[in-house]
């Protein structure tokens, strides 16, 4: 006699996961799903935005019970780190890819140093997708200034690929800490205080304000950076994909800029330096470019940025290192600690300070948070190189006399390369503009000697001023 076997189908169950980037929620689950002997295509995944179709609507959401004595699944460091990437894709098949993987490597253990294996190639595909938006929203988030009952809170639209949201919320929180914000995006949305971060529901193009004073600001930083020996048409599109455009005030220009490109680019071979575009023709240009400066990673951390100070008729010119924390909360240079013991010397050498023009080399502050106090970092030679193109701006048009450069840092910008102050001090040096540079220590370097060293140090750096307070009266004759 024949028998006709009908297989008996095998239990489905579903695993409803609590947000799409809920990658505990995965980890638990497949952790069960596999000490229970559940194979991958016996489970059905969703999340709030990842919904199955019908035909698994039957799936069990009772999940199987694990026999006590079955020990922890094993994963290696690498398979979790690349799977909270893959966990932010949008992909649905996500979630099934990581257990089928995750399954694998119990009787594989290096199975992902196996670099040809679907699988490990998809999820390393899929993880390159997810830090590739990363990276855009970081780069193409631009914020529009509403005016919420008198305060300033800014808000921008942005349309990420994948569940990007959450993963890059600390980012935004660290480069604009000082800033009230809001990121609205379909996928949800987030808004910072100032203090706290909070999440919200997905949000839609309407929802956001378009077109501010910000633009302006993004404009001109947009063509102070491009850089026309640097222009490789493909490579932008690529970086910046015309999908991105309509959200990015900069991106008018682009047509303008590629078109001058060639021509400022023999410029500024002629020149033979960094050339960011047209110099400001004002202070006041200057003040508003390096506020939306972002050419270096100290422009990028949310400080705000200080201008110079003085007369622009000033014959000396004072360049300290950078903002400190004092200044940076008052937005003026020189007026902490380190400040007033610079004003309290030059009243001593008999200069008036008033009547010179002080600025910094950078003009951000460069700190390490601890707790809630930020404690000063020295910018890099490739942070004041970048920053050099402004504190050129300001000489061009106050066109001192004498500069007086208040330690390596603010030397090493207006020389354009490292010197010692202890060697290079005391004696004039030569600018390219024909003025004369005096070089002396920083005021926080005496802040931090103490007793008989201190002593020493202070002398010196008087009698440094006082030189400097001699040839002014000499060229004013
Ligand atoms: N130190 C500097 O170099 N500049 C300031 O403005 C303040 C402290």
């Amino acid at each position: 006699m024949k028998h006709s076997l009908n297989p008996v189908p095998a239990q489905v169950f579903r695993i409803s996961l609590a947000a799409p980037d809920d990658f505990e929620g995965w980890r638990d689950a497949a952790r069960h799903m596999i000490r229970a002997s559940i194979a991958a295509d016996r489970i059905v995944w969703e999340s709030p935005s990842d919904q199955t179709v019908d035909l698994f609507a039957q799936g069990e959401r009772n999940l199987p019970s694990a026999p006590a004595d079955t020990l922890q699944p094993r994963a290696s460091r690498d398979f979790l780190q690349l799977a909270q990437s893959v966990m932010l894709h949008s992909d649905i098949e996500r979630f099934s890819l990581m257990y089928r993987t995750l399954c694998r490597l119990q009787s594989r253990p290096r199975l992902m140093e196996d670099k040809a294996d679907p699988d490990v190639r998809r999820m390393e595909d899929l993880a390159r997708q997810v830090r590739r938006d990363i990276h855009k929203m970081r780069a193409f988030v631009r914020f529009r200034a509403v005016d919420e009952s008198g305060s300033e809170h800014y808000v921008a639209w942005f349309e990420p690929e994948h569940h990007i949201l959450r993963a890059n919320a600390g980012f935004f929180v660290r480069r604009f800490t000082t800033m009230r914000w809001s990121i609205l995006t379909p996928r949800g949305t987030l808004h910072w205080d100032g203090d706290r971060l909070q999440e919200g529901p997905p949000a839609t193009r309407a929802d956001a304000p378009s077109g501010d004073p910000v633009e302006a600001l993004w404009r001109s930083y947009y063509a102070s950076i491009f850089n026309p020996a640097r222009l490789k048409v493909g490579a932008m599109l690529k970086e910046m994909p015309r999908k991105y455009w309509k959200n990015l005030p900069e991106a008018a220009l682009i047509p303008e800029l590629i078109a001058g490109a060639q021509a400022r680019e023999a410029q500024m071979v002629k020149a033979g330096g960094q050339d960011f575009g047209d110099r400001p023709q004002s202070l006041n240009a200057i003040g508003e470019g390096i506020l939306a400066c972002r050419r270096c990673d100290i422009g990028c951390n949310g400080t705000r940025a200080v201008m110079g100070e003085g007369p622009q008729s000033a014959a000396l010119m004072i360049v300290g290192e950078q903002p400190g924390d004092v200044e940076e909360e008052q937005g003026r240079p020189f007026v902490g600690p380190a400040g007033q013991l610079l004003r309290a010397h030059l009243e001593s050498a008999g200069i008036a300070d008033r009547r010179a023009y002080v600025t910094n080399a950078v003009k951000h502050f460069k700190f390490t948070p601890q707790g809630k106090r930020r404690l000063h970092q020295n910018p890099s030679a490739r942070e004041i190189d970048v920053c050099r193109w402004w504190l050129d701006g300001e000489r061009a048009l106050v066109r001192p006399r004498i500069v007086l450069a208040l330690g390596a840092s603010a030397a090493r910008s207006l020389l354009g390369k490292t010197v010692s102050v202890q060697k290079a001090r005391g004696v004039p040096h030569v600018l390219d503009d024909g003025s004369e540079l005096w070089i002396t220590t920083h005021p926080s370097y005496l802040l931090r000697l103490q007793d008989q060293g201190r002593a020493e140090e202070e002398t010196k750096f008087a009698s440094g001023l006082r030189k400097v307070s001699v040839r002014l009266s000499e060229m004013s004759q």
